[in-house]
């Protein structure tokens, strides 16, 4: 019995270690994250995206001000982690296209891609459905029975702003993340690679809940801003 209980002790320190290592460290030294945003725009909702960088006194603009808007911004609220030698800049969509975020520090400049999607009001009213729904089918769980509650895994722009439509649509129906990562979190070490730890994350969408969870994710509130 005691030895067990050691045991579950140790599997706890264990899991919190990783977890520090994972994804709640920030490791930026001049960087600037994402390298790729990816975003949506509505115009009856609200989407945003946040930049990071290392780098100190950083000055930001968008090369096309007509699709998002940029300003420099508090730390957003991640839990547990530790983002205050961190300077961060929230961009909000306001059009639909492509444009390059610039950011100069100290003479030099770092730029970063950002995608705009157009989506419907049907669109997003889908995605919302299939958050919130609960059913009886296993692979139709509503998301927000996990996500929702206290201490569900985030997966607002914070995290996922970074990766293409694609790799969010695996990750919620194939449970996996591609072979090699290319991006990463704004705010964290977070770049995962390959199949998750929750292997049953493989849950079912219709054809037109595919666009309307990329639009309800890419519109949630992130970091508490
Ligand atoms: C049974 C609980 C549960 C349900 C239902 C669920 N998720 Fe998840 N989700 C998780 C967990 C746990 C993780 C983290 C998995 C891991 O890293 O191994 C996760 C990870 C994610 C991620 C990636 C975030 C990350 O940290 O890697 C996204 C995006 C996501 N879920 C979206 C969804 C969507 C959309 C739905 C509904 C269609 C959904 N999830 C349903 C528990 C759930």
């Amino acid at each position: 019995m005691l030895r067990l209980r050691c045991l579950v002790g140790v599997a706890v320190v264990l899991v919190a270690v990783g977890c520090t290592d994972d994804v709640e460290t920030p490791i930026y030294e001049f960087g600037l994250f994402p390298e790729v945003a990816h975003t949506g725009f509505n115009p009856n909702a609200t989407f945003k995206v946040m930049f990071g960088t290392g780098a100190s006194d950083p000055k930001w603009s968008i090369d096309d001000p007509s699709i998002a808007t940029i300003a420099p911004s508090a730390p957003p609220k991640v839990p547990r982690a530790t983002v205050k030698s961190s300077s961060f800049a929230l961009v909000t969509a306001t059009k639909a296209g492509e444009t390059t975020v610039t950011m100069t520090s100290g003479g030099k400049t770092l730029t970063a891609r950002l995608v705009v999607k157009a989506y419907t009001d049907d669109q997003l009213a889908a995605g919302k459905a299939r958050y919130d729904t609960e059913s009886t089918d296993p692979v139709r769980k509503s998301c927000a029975s996990c996500h929702a509650k206290e201490g569900g895994v985030d997966h607002s722009p914070l995290k996922m702003a970074g990766f293409d439509d694609a790799t969010v649509l695996n990750v919620i129906q194939e449970a996996t993340y591609p072979a090699s990562g290319t991006t990463r979190s704004a705010t964290s070490a977070f770049a995962p690679t390959g199949p998750m730890e929750f292997t049953g994350h493989k849950w079912n969408l219709t054809e037109p809940e595919k666009d309307g969870i990329l639009a309800h994710l890419r519109s949630l509130p992130l970091g508490g801003l």
